[in-house]
């Protein structure tokens, strides 16, 4: 079976999940989205009132500055990357989700990891790290740093939340995503080329 195969195999039965109690006040599971060859993937919190409208990840304010972003890394989001997050039912009110929902998704996070089998990964702020790395480990520590584990490379960097509430923080963000750039032309493709960051540029 293709990726894609495999990923419209597992979406039904993320979709008609009600292990935790998120769904109960939610409107949908929302799967995540992007290429299914993508060897890129970003992993968010959980959805917000927009994605748990539209049924799709980082559609809101948030989701409109990661396109953004992706796209000053000369990439799109339905052909180079995959979006994933932590949780797929929106915590009411946006609250953070607890370890507890968050362990509970688990599952069908790791099940979409390794179908898609990126060799990198964005995680998007403190839910995303403390979820797949360590429950420990701040951010603001962390961001910027190339954590190998499992056969993959894991950048924890901000989430585009968090730049909108402070955009200062988008300099050190870009630096971890050139980071990533160069990451990717070693590890997936040489001649990647990013508006704003030129092969030629390093
Ligand atoms: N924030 C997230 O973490 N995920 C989304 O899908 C949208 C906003």
């Amino acid at each position: 079976m293709t990726k894609a195969e495999r990923l419209d195999d597992l979406r039904p039965k993320v979709l008609a999940c009600r292990a935790c109690g998120l769904r109960d006040a939610a409107t949908q599971v929302v799967f995540g989205e992007g290429s299914p060859n993508a060897r890129l993937v970003f992993i968010g919190e959980g959805p917000g009132a927009d994605e748990d409208r539209l049924g799709r990840p980082f559609v809101g304010r948030a989701g409109q500055l990661l396109d953004r972003m992706i796209a000053a890394m000369g990439m799109t989001r339905f052909d180079d990357v995959y979006i994933l997050n932590v949780v797929k039912c929106r915590p009411p009110g946006n609250r953070t989700p607890t370890p507890e929902e968050w362990t509970t998704c688990r599952p069908h996070l790791e099940q979409q990891l390794d179908i898609l089998d990126p060799a990198i990964i964005v995680l998007l702020g403190s839910t995303a790290l403390k979820a797949l790395i360590d429950p420990t480990l701040r951010i603001t520590q962390m961001r910027g740093q190339w954590i190998e584990r499992g056969g993959r490379w894991w950048m924890p960097t901000y989430h585009p939340a968090a730049l909108l509430r402070n955009p200062s923080l988008k300099r050190e963000t870009w630096e971890d995503l050139k980071r990533v750039l160069d990451k990717y032309r070693e590890l997936v493709n040489p001649r990647h080329e990013s508006p704003h960051y030129p092969i030629i540029s390093h």
